[in-house]
């Protein structure tokens, strides 16, 4: 499929934000692109018109389409030797400062980051301030992850003695026990639009912005440091590095962890 213009291009970003209130112009244009035409092709749809107007009339298709573009795949412990830097070295630093930490997990997606922190707490015997904040954009995957239900895939990091402590397992889908979910607070949040919450020990914004702008980035990331109280942690994704983190005030710690001074 060939490139949209620009006209049609903003005009389809428009009528985007009249359905959904996100707005495209934040994030990179060609991975959009990339993504709504594969979404047309699999649908069978030929236009941008055509893909409005279905979006319009057909709730089902809508969500498929929103999951389809924002890419909601996550993993409990995704990265694992990150997670082991974090368990080593940063969760220590943070507990010398303060007794209770104050967790936020950006972009949380269906839930397997911030209950791969609240299992971390348990287990560490940490204690976490007013529950886990974990907050996505998308009201479909905050629902899933309210549930806490998963298949064998996303559990494939978690070792067998944390899967049997943490979760009941049926039949090869793994559920999330209540003792863990009480650690964590869902809630709809749009990084781009929405204000900030402030005074946080520990902030996980990982495998998010990769779909922004490098502007976009930049600010998002001096608002994760406003987010921050002085020697708080920020944790970024494994393809993420901050380039300006001097002038935002964070200091780099270890790769993909930064503190704020
Ligand atoms: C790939 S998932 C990352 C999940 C988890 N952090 C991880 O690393 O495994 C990306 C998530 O970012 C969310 N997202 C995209 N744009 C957002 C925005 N403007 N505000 C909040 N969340 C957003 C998507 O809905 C999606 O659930």
């Amino acid at each position: 499929m060939k490139r949209i213009n620009r006209h049609d291009w903003e005009w389809f970003v428009r009528q985007f934000e009249g359905i959904s209130k996100i707005n495209l112009t934040a994030y990179k244009r060609p991975q959009m692109e990339r993504r709504i035409n594969s979404f047309m092709r699999t649908n069978g749809l030929a236009d941008y018109g055509g893909l409005v107007e279905k979006l319009q009339a057909d709730k089902e298709l809508y969500k498929k389409f929103l999951e389809h573009l924002t890419i909601n795949v996550s993993e409990f412990f995704r990265n694992p030797v990150h997670w082991r830097v974090m368990e080593d070295t940063i969760i220590p630093i943070l507990i010398k400062q303060r007794s209770q930490l104050k967790i936020w997990s950006a972009g949380c997606s269906t839930g397997e980051e911030p209950y791969s922190l609240a299992i971390m707490a348990r287990e560490k015997n940490y204690d976490v301030r007013e529950s886990i904040l974990a907050t996505d954009l998308d009201a479909e995957v905050l629902d899933r992850a309210a549930e806490g239900v998963y298949h064998n895939r996303v559990v494939r990091e978690v070792p067998e003695r944390i899967l049997k402590s943490y979760f009941e397992e049926e039949n090869g889908v793994y559920r999330v026990r209540p003792q863990i979910k009480k650690l964590v607070r869902f809630k709809q949040h749009d990084l781009l639009k929405d204000p900030f919450p402030r005074d946080y020990d520990l902030i996980l914004c990982r495998n998010v912005v990769i779909y922004f702008t490098e502007e976009t980035k930049q600010e998002l990331y001096g608002r994760f440091a406003q987010a921050l109280r002085a020697g708080g942690i920020l944790f970024i994704g494994s393809t993420e590095q901050i380039f300006n983190g001097r002038e935002l005030g964070l200091k780099s710690l270890s790769t993909f962890f930064y503190q704020k001074s």
